[in-house]
């Protein structure tokens, strides 16, 4: 336990602890990259837990407005799922009839969890909750049981959205939702020998480096096919990485080198290591906002349709119960002094973004950009 008050920049700047602040927030174990061992054995024959199956299709589902409202039409032939873990996206994108030939790919064989039996019988829970035997009208469901209301409520709350009809998802299966393929692979690596019409990337951009990742995806894209993503953004007090100081925005507010000597100065070798891993390990130190993603897309031939930041409702947020509109209220963790901090290392952060708990984007594949006229010119013969 650190004797600190408080922790002064490289820059001047002493920000002082919040006490209790690190201890009000848990960590999650850091998933083990060892594939050989028995736990990771155990995990992927274990099944899909109800509330994970819950998270990836609302997950879904807000990604399937956030295309409808560009007015992309979603009918598509072949579509790619990048880090789809059990293949709940992509089994509704078949399902639903919007894909008709769905792959997803990821590191480990994570589908096992989610045999075609189970995702119905999980859609079925969450369609159609019986009491006493007789199928309950979802819409209905929540009058009877909290906890259908909760399943729609609670993860509609995170993502700042009201469900459909203010009670559950639209989502209709018009095809049986199979598995699909299943590529066991790594991303960046994979050698794909076909096209997709839509890729998708749901929870997991912060895995990547976007350069790689955004070429990778253009490559395997058909011109006018789209590729859409929807993560959790680095900007939000709470990121991924699980990364919780003495006082919030931690890994935001100062630079990796303040970081490690943060660390250093206040949790023992072993813990200041594990901290400094796991923000690095996050997003590969590219802590980009919106219009760095609309550059890198420009660069691989990926043409913006639009944007959404997730903002969460006041009243919940699953990452932390000290949300941003919380922080800001108290004199030691105003969003204005966070700002301001980041500032002097970086200006193109905006107050919207220490808000945003989710981001998406979504772009279309155009054709490659036709080379300057001037290059052209070069060659003519002169004309008079
Ligand atoms: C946080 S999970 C997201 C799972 C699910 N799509 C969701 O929305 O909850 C990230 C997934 O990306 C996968 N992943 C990470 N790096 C990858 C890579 N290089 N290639 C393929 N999949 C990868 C992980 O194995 C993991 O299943």
């Amino acid at each position: 336990m650190t004797k600190n008050t408080s922790f002064t920049t490289s820059f001047g700047r002493e920000i002082p602890f919040v006490e209790g602040y690190l201890e009000a927030h848990s960590r999650n174990e850091w998933e083990d990259d060892d594939w050989s061992d028995d736990d990771s054995d155990s995990f992927v024959n274990s099944p899909m837990s109800y509330s994970s199956f819950r998270k990836d299709m609302v997950e879904h589902a807000v990604a399937q407005d956030f295309l409808r409202s560009l007015g992309v039409k979603m009918e598509w032939e072949n579509g790619l799922e990048i880090g789809g873990r059990e293949a709940v996206v992509a089994r509704l994108l078949r399902g639903e009839g919007k894909v008709k030939n769905i792959e997803t790919i990821d590191l480990k064989p994570y589908y096992k969890r989610l045999p075609t039996s189970l995702f119905k019988k999980r859609m079925r829970e969450i369609r159609y909750p019986k009491k006493f035997g007789i199928p309950v009208p979802r819409r209905l469901a929540g009058k009877f049981n909290p906890k259908f209301y909760d399943w729609a409520e609670s993860q509609a709350q995170e993502f700042g959205v009201k469900p459909h009809n203010n009670w559950g998802w639209d989502m209709k299966m018009v095809e049986e939702p199979e598995l699909g393929e299943y590529t066991i692979g790594d991303i960046n690596t994979y050698d794909f020998t076909k096209k997709y019409d839509y890729v998708s990337s749901m929870g997991c951009l912060d895995y990547f480096n976007p350069d790689n990742l955004f070429k990778k995806i253009s490559s395997i894209l058909n011109p006018g096919g789209v590729f859409v993503f929807l993560f959790e953004y680095w900007w939000f007090p709470v990121t991924t990485t699980d990364v919780v100081g003495h006082f919030p925005y931690v890994t935001q507010r100062l630079t990796r080198e303040d970081f490690i000597r943060y660390t250093n100065e206040n949790f023992d070798a072993e813990e200041a290591q594990w901290l400094l891993n796991r923000r690095d390990y996050y997003h590969q130190g590219t802590q980009l906002v919106p219009k760095d993603y609309a550059e890198i897309a420009d660069r691989n031939d990926l043409h913006v349709l639009g944007e959404h930041r997730c903002i969460a409702l006041p009243d919940y947020v699953r990452r932390t119960s000290l949300p941003p509109h919380i922080l800001d209220q108290y004199d030691n963790s105003k969003l204005s002094d966070v700002m301001e901090d980041i500032k002097q290392f970086r200006d193109d952060v905006s107050l919207m973004d220490l808000k945003t708990n989710f981001f998406m984007m979504a772009f279309e594949k155009r054709s490659p950009r036709k080379p300057d006229l001037h290059e052209k010119i070069k060659e003519v013969p002169k004309f008079r």
